[in-house]
């Protein structure tokens, strides 16, 4: 790690906030910064309080801001109630947002629709309706499997109205991946649709379900509700399955919501861990739409006027603070995309910039790459060719960004005008943690600057204490902050054990990542320090790949560590022990193949090994653990400089340094 910090620490360039910029910021200029920190400081728990009454629209009002009586199960505005989709929708009616664009959703095949905020309403209210009068009631649990679209977000919006607690389950997910979370979330109710359509391909989505209620064990399912996307041919089970249209028929467009407990969950989403098992990270309702109501004003400085489009899929955490719940809370018109940045070309991204006149775009270093690329080899659709000058702030999310992204992205998207939030934040946080505010900090390339007030972030080493500016450690929080992380579903001693760990004494939230400050005291985040891979911006756990390879008949051992990637950030490099003799090359393709799609079918096409290396064993210690550090070198193809002596086996090495 401490050849990459010192790498980082020597990145020099400084770009302040443009003129302009922070007298009109939401907080503006360092002072308002500070005195926001100052009073967290002073009263953390009333802090946050404060910022619960202005921000939130309330049912009852809540008595007490925290409640740590049951450490490191914290409670948030405890006894207030409300209700997430009435702060996101009815709030707005009676106001001049009413007849305001809520969402303006361009299709695959760049159709345009607009819905206003009154519409959306009507439609969220409908389905809700529908729903209820299935019988579907405060507290149970859907399953949303959805294409980015409008009722995506109708159904997550449709849950919160009634108390349901979703879990969305990524689009790329396989079937397999479906019925773990059915069974783990005791789900009674599906939406999904036909099909999604992304890149000019219709991809089915209806048979994922079919096919995950056939491996057994979904019988909580009562219903699976079907949106119509493409009119696709799928099965219907009569009695269980049933059309979105035939669900939302002859319903009232007033639906009276489900009044809910600030900690009554909102959602469950699951996501990789240092397991096989995938964590489902239960949110509350109050303290995290405060955080994605807040981080909306913060971080993005969203005005009246923004056009704010988030590239994410709602089937991750960005989605669902910064599609679903933040924008709405903020009465924000935005953009929703149902496609891919390279289709039909590489320009798409900047081409819908210009004609949705988006003042604010949020997206992933690993699509600014990619698209980097794209731009280079096709200039035409270069962001230079394209009238951008509706962009006035840009951010990035999901993995630390490299500053030769940082200054493309910078130069040619933002051509030097806007500033870039490079947002720290995990599923487990539910928003922003550590990002720059455009109107107070100047940024470095690469770095995520400083904590929001009241986000208690440091750096400590193995026993909990604080390590000097410019010295590597433990990423943690100190302070428990309102949109946490409340348990991990069903299994709340996983929770403790992964989050507030025996080492620092229960004492702090330990985030997974290794991070340092510089001497200003602006942070660098490293990346993960446990067994999850960034692929893409996206978290998989080595353990979860390995036991999806290990599954497969052909197997008796395998091993998955991650290798550095120009586009994807990290890319998966699986080493495989077949149970029969060593391949030759060529039966090895295609075993390597098989094994490939294998893994798409178990866990999703993101998880794939982009390299599978056999050998007669895997590098192990004499008392028969796996040297995974040598692994990675192999993987990476560096020279073995690590001590091989205490191998039991060290020709084996050899063997797994030939790709395949
Ligand atoms: C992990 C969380 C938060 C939404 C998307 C990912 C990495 C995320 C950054 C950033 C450096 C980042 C961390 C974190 N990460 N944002 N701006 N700079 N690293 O959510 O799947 O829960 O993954 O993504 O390693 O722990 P997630």
């Amino acid at each position: 790690m401490s050849a990459q910090i010192e790498s980082v620490l020597q990145e020099g360039r400084l770009f302040p906030p443009p003129k302009g910029f922070v007298s009109k910021a939401a907080i503006a200029g360092m002072d308002q910064y500070q005195a926001l920190c100052a009073e967290a400081e002073k009263d953390h728990a009333g802090f946050w309080a404060r910022l619960a009454r202005e921000h939130l629209v309330w049912h009852k009002p809540f008595s007490r801001a925290l409640d740590d009586s049951n450490a490191p199960f914290f409670k948030w505005f405890d006894d207030g109630e409300l209700n997430v989709s009435w702060n996101c929708l009815d709030r707005h009616l009676g106001t001049p947002v009413e007849n305001k664009t809520a969402i303006v959703f361009e299709a695959d095949d760049g159709k345009v629709s607009k819905v206003t905020y009154r519409e959306l309403h009507e439609r969220v209210c409908r389905f809700a309706n529908g729903l209820r009068a299935l019988g579907f009631q405060k507290g149970e649990r859907a399953i949303v499997y959805m294409p980015m679209s409008v009722e995506g977000v109708v159904a997550m919006q449709a849950c919160a109205r009634l108390g349901i607690i979703h879990s969305v389950v990524f689009g790329g997910f396989s079937a397999k991946s479906i019925h773990e979370r059915i069974i783990d979330a005791g789900a009674t109710l599906v939406i999904t649709a036909d099909e999604q359509v992304r890149g000019g391909k219709h991809i089915p989505l209806k048979p994922a379900i079919d096919e995950a209620f056939a491996m057994g064990g979904c019988d909580s399912v009562r219903k699976v509700v079907v949106y119509r996307r493409t009119g696709g041919d799928v099965a219907m089970q009569p009695g269980r399955d049933m059309a979105w249209d035939e669900v939302v028929a002859g319903q009232s467009a007033q639906c009276e919501p489900a009044w809910v407990g600030a900690e009554h969950p909102l959602f469950i989403l699951y996501t990789s861990g240092s397991t096989g098992k995938p964590k489902g990270v239960q949110h509350a309702s109050a303290g995290y739409l405060l955080m994605a109501a807040l981080t909306m004003k913060w971080t993005f400085d969203i005005k009246p006027e923004d056009i704010f489009w988030c590239t994410a899929d709602i089937g991750w955490v960005t989605g669902h603070t910064y599609i679903t719940y933040g924008p709405l809370a903020c009465g924000a018109t935005q953009v929703v995309f149902e496609g891919v940045p390279t289709f039909p070309h590489a320009g798409r991204f900047w081409e819908m910039i210009d004609r949705h006149k988006v003042s604010i775009f949020y997206t992933a270093p690993t699509a600014i790459r990619s698209l980097v690329k794209a731009g280079e080899s096709s200039p035409d659709h270069h962001p230079r060719k394209y009238d951008l000058s509706s962009l006035r702030l840009l951010g990035s999310v999901g993995e630390p960004i490299n500053p030769e992204a940082w200054m493309w992205y910078y130069t040619n998207v933002g051509r030097e005008r806007c500033p870039i939030v490079d947002t720290w934040w995990q599923t487990e946080t539910g928003g922003h943690m550590i990002t720059p505010l455009p109107g107070v900090h100047a940024l470095k390339p690469g770095s995520c600057t400083m904590p929001l007030p009241g986000v208690a972030a440091a750096i400590v080493d193995e026993t909990g204490t604080d390590v000097e500016k410019g010295k590597g450690g433990f990423l943690v929080i100190k302070k428990p902050w309102p949109s946490m992380i409340r348990t991990i579903w069903g299994d709340p001693e996983r929770f403790r054990k992964s989050y507030y760990p025996d080492d620092f004494k229960g004492r702090y939230y330990l985030a997974g990542d290794g991070a340092s400050r510089d001497l200003d005291g602006y942070f660098w985040i490293m990346g993960r320090i446990d067994d999850v891979l960034n692929v893409s911006g996206h978290r998989l756990g080595t353990m979860e790949i390995e036991s999806a390879l290990v599954s497969n008949p052909l197997v008796a051992e395998a091993a998955v560590v991650g290798r550095p990637d120009d586009m994807t950030g990290e890319a998966v490099v699986a080493f495989v022990v077949l149970k029969q003799a060593r391949p030759s090359a060529e039966e090895a393709k295609r075993i390597a193949n098989d094994l490939r799609n294998w893994v798409g079918k178990e866990i999703g096409a993101i998880a794939k090994p982009k390299d599978i290396r056999f050998g007669e064993n895997l590098p192990k210690t004499r008392s028969g653990k796996i040297m995974r550090r040598l692994l990675r070198s192999v993987a990476k193809g560096e020279e073995i400089t690590q001590d091989v002596s205490t191998l039991e086996n060290p020709a084996i090495l050899d063997q797994l340094k030939q790709a395949n």
